[in-house]
This record gives structure tokens, C-alpha cells and sequence, in this order.
């Protein structure tokens, strides 16, 4: 993404490789993609705006493009939200976000994400997640990661424990009064997993005065 005067945004030189995967921060020209791929049984932001004049396809895919706009749109140090389109052999098979809702004041990130169905239990949730967590333990010096789940969704929280996370509390969504469990990880846990030697982190220096940290 070559930009005037061989400028380009910052946030698309970062590049994360697992064994398996290749994670590039997602543009517009991938939304297409992810729409074509986004599952069905994916539950978006229940708070996004839903159009009358749109079926729920089209709904759908204005929350993706929305959220994305969004994320790049309203970036700050102190409230950010990376999108990465995942790659396998070159082919997109999903998605994975790592978001800093109160970055500067906690160095804390969570994440989210989705496979389509037919790449899911073989271990790439959890692999596009290290390379996230490699990214925020890494170059961006987090403290801690969290996340949650419903808690019938034994894939998301599996992904999490395998990574060492630990339960914190349970809450209620407001809007399904589904309970969500809450996992945190430290960066201690991260550290002795020693999975910060199956990812790759790239083209991360550009992209650091965007994250209030000095290149
Ligand atoms: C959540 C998701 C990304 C996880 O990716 P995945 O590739 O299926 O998960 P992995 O194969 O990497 O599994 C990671 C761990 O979870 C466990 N796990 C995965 N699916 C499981 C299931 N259905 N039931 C129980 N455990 C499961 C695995 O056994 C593994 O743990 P282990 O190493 O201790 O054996 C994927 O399942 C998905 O896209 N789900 C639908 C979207 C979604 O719910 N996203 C999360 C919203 S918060």
C-alpha cells in the first residue's frame, strides 16, 4: 500500500507469520473477501446500526465494513483496534483483532476472531492468536491480555486456556443474557510459553508512534 510521496499508513507494514499462518492487517479491497467468508453463526456487535432498508445479508456486511472504517478511522493510542485478515496457503480463512480499548493507562489488549468452518479444530485459532499476542507482548510491551466468551463457546475459551489464560469472573449480556466468561493473561504466563518463538512479527517499527510508543 505505496501511498503520495512513498507514504503509506503505518498499521499495514505489520506482518505476523505463524507455521501455518500469514496475518496482514486488513484493508478496504480485503472487505469483499471477509463478507464472502463472514460465518453465519458469527454473532457481530449487537450495538452496530441495523439499516430497515436492508435484509440481513446487507446488515451484516455494513456492520463488517463499518466496524473496519471504524477501527482505522477512530484510531488512537488510548483506543485502538488492529483487524487482520488470516491467511493459509494464501487463501483468507479469517479473522483476528486485537484491540487497546484503554491502552496508554493499563497496556492491556483483547482480542476476537473467526474461522470459516471448514479450518476450524486444527489448532489455527490458536496460532492466529499467539500472533497476536506476540505482536502485543512484543514490540508493544503489553502487561496483560484479556478475553471472553459465552460459556458454551468451548472453542474461543479453549483457544484461551491452551494459551494459558486464566478465568477471571463471569458477567451478563445485557442484550441475550448469555453469561460470559472472563480469561486474562500475563506477561509472565506469555513469557515462559516460550510461543514467541513460533511467530514472526513484522514492518512493526513505522507503526509504533501510532501506539504513543517511540519508533
Ligand atoms: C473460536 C475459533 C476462532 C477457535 O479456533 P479453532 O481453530 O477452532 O480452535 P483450535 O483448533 O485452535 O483449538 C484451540 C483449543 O481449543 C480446543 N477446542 C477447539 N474447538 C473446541 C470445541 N468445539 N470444543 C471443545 N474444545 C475445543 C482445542 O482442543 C484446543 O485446545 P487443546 O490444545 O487443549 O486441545 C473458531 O472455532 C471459530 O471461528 N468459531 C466461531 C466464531 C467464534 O465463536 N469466535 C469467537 C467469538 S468471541
Amino acid at each position: 500500500m505505496e501511498g503520495v510521496g512513498g507514504w503509506s499508513w503505518p498499521l499495514h507494514g505489520i506482518r505476523l507469520r505463524t507455521a501455518d499462518l500469514d496475518l496482514t492487517v486488513m484493508t478496504e479491497a480485503d472487505l469483499p473477501t471477509v463478507w464472502a467468508l463472514l460465518p453465519d453463526d458469527l454473532e457481530l456487535n449487537p450495538h452496530a446500526t441495523t439499516y430497515a432498508g436492508l435484509d440481513v445479508p446487507a446488515n451484516r456486511r455494513a456492520v463488517v465494513a463499518q466496524g473496519y472504517w471504524r477501527a482505522l478511522g477512530m484510531w488512537s493510542p488510548d483506543d485502538w483496534a488492529l483487524p487482520f485478515v488470516v491467511r493459509s496457503a494464501g487463501v483468507v480463512v479469517g479473522a483476528q483483532w486485537l484491540e487497546g480499548p484503554d491502552w496508554r493507562s493499563d497496556r492491556t489488549v483483547d482480542s476476537s476472531s473467526w474461522l470459516v468452518a471448514r479450518a476450524r479444530g486444527r489448532g489455527l485459532g490458536r496460532q492466529m492468536r499467539a500472533a497476536v499476542l506476540a505482536l502485543a507482548f512484543g514490540p508493544l510491551g503489553a502487561e496483560a491480555a484479556i478475553s471472553s466468551a459465552v460459556v458454551d463457546n468451548a472453542a474461543s475459551l479453549g483457544v484461551s486456556r491452551s494459551l494459558g489464560y486464566r478465568d477471571t469472573h463471569r458477567s451478563v449480556l445485557e442484550h441475550s443474557g448469555q453469561t460470559l466468561q472472563h480469561v486474562r493473561l500475563d506477561r509472565a504466563t506469555w513469557d515462559a510459553s516460550g510461543w514467541s518463538r513460533h511467530v514472526v512479527v513484522e514492518g512493526v517499527d513505522a507503526a509504533l508512534p501510532l501506539f504513543g510508543l517511540d519508533p
